[in-house]
């Protein structure tokens, strides 16, 4: 049988309903768009925006590096929501290549979007556990020792920065095994923890305390773009373009990071009521509000100061918006307090869309069936969902946010690519199937989001090249070695055997 063997679309939707491994269906399209929301604001707007700006010398021009993303990922994001709403099944990605690509692309996207959601995760819980030592230090005046909020590479790098005499001191408090300093970010693994328990108790549970979190870090967000405005001064946007538009490019390509998320609406697809409707809706309506609440935060932070002053304070730039105009400790305070709040709903929606494309690969044969179990309470997947937080978990503790977040674009751009061509392939093959929510704009949507992605992934750094084949190489190695033998496809298993 041949590597590229296609799964219909008919035994996919048929697969889901099998008992013992259907999720139960309670999500609405209110729901689905704050799960985008969730997802999308969170370590992007809140930390990135700054390097984005003094990469490349976007500056204020950084406005448009943000319409160009937007536009990139909404060609994209009208995809998603055809297949999302034609193939409401919790695999996403991965499931839309199995219909269409066939079992090996399938296996190749599926591996791919770990580096999405489960590295994209790590990312987030690095740039949290660095928001929440901050808000802690403004309310307590305690300071978490860097050796427990850290990776070691961060630390070491961090100690380049400091006078000798202090960057000697710094070492020497940290603890040694065998001569060797410890420096795990225990906080980060904290917060994954918490999130794993979080989601295995249940989902409706979980998309409760997300819409909260959401509200929360909205009302952040409006708050600063309303404080923002006050000080606004049209002088800090003369250059408007300093870097012209090659730093236009450099901050778009940077800044997608901030967009990723908006995809993870379609991993809760088999959980919505009525996905022909609530996929398109959650999909691109958490999209075009989060693009404009971007737009809102990166004008009113470029005109409050000279972009230059950000490299001061470049992890915290909203933060240090607020302190080059002496804002109030109150309100710099609200807003480390909205960072630590978005960053954990985007953990809490990423944590919660990794496991379900685990147990879509595990249902079809490709992980072993262990996997596939659900909770016989929750019936939420618990197996898969307990492994991703031990795998973020591990991650954050010993490795650094740059090299997590650039891994996580390249996954996120190659997969939303398959999507692209998914949606061409499926339409050729398959015209007369029943598209509940057709992307407009003809072959011309897919392929602008393909040229737009490609453009992206061209601008990320040979690293994380070289990171991304070997990521792909190991996955190769792995289906050869179990899913090639196990596939249910392969097998010619029963729907629900
Ligand atoms: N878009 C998500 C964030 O900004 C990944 O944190």
């Amino acid at each position: 049988m041949s590597l590229f063997q296609i799964k219909s679309v008919d035994s996919i939707v048929a697969e889901s309903e099998c008992a013992g491994q259907k999720l139960s269906r309670v999500l609405g399209s209110f729901d689905v768009t704050m799960i985008g929301i969730g997802a999308i604001i969170g370590a992007g707007i809140f930390a990135m925006v700054g390097a984005a700006a003094v990469k490349g010398s976007a500056g204020p021009s950084l406005i448009i590096s943000l319409i160009i993303t937007a536009i990139a990922c909404g060609f994209c994001a009208l995809c998603y929501a055809e297949l999302a709403a034609m193939v409401p099944i919790a695999g996403s990605a991965y499931t839309y290549a199995y219909a269409t690509m066939g079992e090996i692309v399938a296996w190749i996207i599926g591996w791919d979007l770990i580096l999405e959601y489960a590295i994209g995760n790590v990312a987030v819980a690095i740039s949290w556990s660095g928001y929440f030592n901050d808000l802690l230090k403004s309310i307590t005046g305690l300071n978490i020792p860097v050796w427990l909020r850290l990776d070691y590479h961060t630390f070491l790098l961090s100690l380049k920065d400091l006078p000798a005499g202090e960057a000697a001191a710094s070492l020497a408090a940290v603890p040694h095994l065998f001569g060797i300093p410890i420096v795990v970010n225990l906080l980060a693994v904290s917060v994954t923890a918490l999130i794993t328990w979080v989601l295995v108790m249940g989902i409706k549970e979980s998309t409760r305390f997300n819409s909260l979190m959401v509200g929360i870090k909205l009302a952040v967000l409006a708050i600063f773009i309303v404080a923002g405005f006050v000080y606004f001064n049209p002088d800090n946007w003369t250059p408007f373009a300093p870097g012209g538009w090659t730093g236009i490019q450099a901050g778009a390509a940077y800044i997608f990071f901030a967009y990723i998320g908006f995809d993870a609406v379609s991993t809760v697809a088999e959980e919505t009521k009525n996905p022909a409707r609530d996929m398109p809706i959650g999909i691109i309506g958490s999209l075009i509000i989060c693009t404009i609440v971007y737009i809102l935060v990166a004008v009113v932070l470029t005109g409050m100061m000279p972009f230059g002053e950000l490299k001061l304070k470049i992890a915290e730039p909203l933060v240090a918006g607020l302190e080059y105009n002496h804002a109030s400790r109150w309100l710099i305070g609200l807003v480390s307090f909205g960072a630590v709040v978005a960053t954990t709903a985007v953990l809490l929606v990423f944590q919660m869309g990794q496991p379900r494309i685990f147990f879509s690969m595990s249902r079809d044969g490709l992980l072993p069936k262990y996997f596939a179990r659900v909770h016989p309470v929750h019936r939420t997947p618990h197996v898969t969902t307990i492994w991703t937080g031990i795998f973020v978990g591990v991650f954050s503790a010993f490795f650094s946010l740059d090299a997590m977040a650039e891994l996580c674009n390249i996954g996120t751009l190659f997969a939303f690519v398959l999507v692209c061509i998914g949606v061409m392939i499926l339409r050729h093959k398959e015209p007369n199937r029943p598209r509940p929510f057709r992307a407009p704009g003809g072959v011309f949507t897919p392929l602008l989001g393909i040229g737009f992605c490609l453009y992206l992934m061209l601008g990320l750094g040979f690293n994380t090249w070289v990171r991304f084949f070997g990521w792909l190489a190991i996955g190769l190695v792995i289906y050869f070695a179990y899913g090639y033998r196990n596939s249910r496809l392969r097998n010619n298993a029963a729907a629900c055997s």
